[in-house]
């Protein structure tokens, strides 16, 4: 595992904070990032408000975590299964109805307003449980998709709550998938 707290260089590379294997590379980042995140604010990532990152070598079913503002990114490609899972949901059946993602504002919780694109392929969230602010385990939980140790959150297979204590859904940045390039901010 790569933690790349080094940022002397401002090539993309310093933002692939966490290397793309999944939930090994995030299960040690679950207990790590509140500490490093207060003690190495590193002002030039603070800076930059945009990113781009290669994403066209991930792998259906895995994720990476990226280091954007200061916040954990999670970028998943998601499996038929994974898609299929969030789109059988009954939206009633969700504690936050909303979509919590910057680029659809005040669109309803449905898997095709979570994505990035109308395949559903493509999910990007802000990794901060919304309880409290550990970062949650990906690929764990009763739901398939993240779960927050912290407190016992889960989180679907789309991010969105579906029990415990975090009252809302993993937030959605602002983002743009341009072939194999994805856009933060
Ligand atoms: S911080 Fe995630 S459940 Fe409390």
């Amino acid at each position: 595992m790569s933690q790349a707290d080094d940022h002397s260089g401002n090539t993309r590379r310093d933002f692939l904070y966490y290397a793309t294997a999944g939930a090994g590379a995030v299960t040690a980042g679950a207990a790590v990032w509140p500490l490093v995140n207060q003690m190495n604010p590193s002002a030039d990532v603070q800076a930059l408000s945009s990113i781009d990152v290669p994403v066209g070598d991930l792998a259906p079913g895995t994720q990476m975590t990226v280091k954007w503002l200061g916040k954990p990114v999670f970028i998943r490609r998601r499996t038929e299964e994974e898609i299929e899972a969030a789109r059988a949901v009954d939206l009633s059946e969700l504690p936050d109805q909303g979509a919590e993602n910057a680029n659809r504002e005040g669109a309803d919780a449905s898997d095709e307003n979570r994505t990035l694109d109308e395949a559903g392929e493509w999910l990007v969230m802000i990794g901060v449980c919304t309880h409290l602010g550990c970062v949650p385990l990906g690929d764990a939980g009763d739901f398939g998709g993240w779960f927050c140790p912290c407190h016992g959150s889960h989180y679907d297979t789309a991010g969105r709550i579906r029990k415990g204590p975090a009252p809302t859904n993993l937030p959605v940045p602002v983002a743009v998938l341009d072939g194999d390039t994805l856009t933060l901010g």
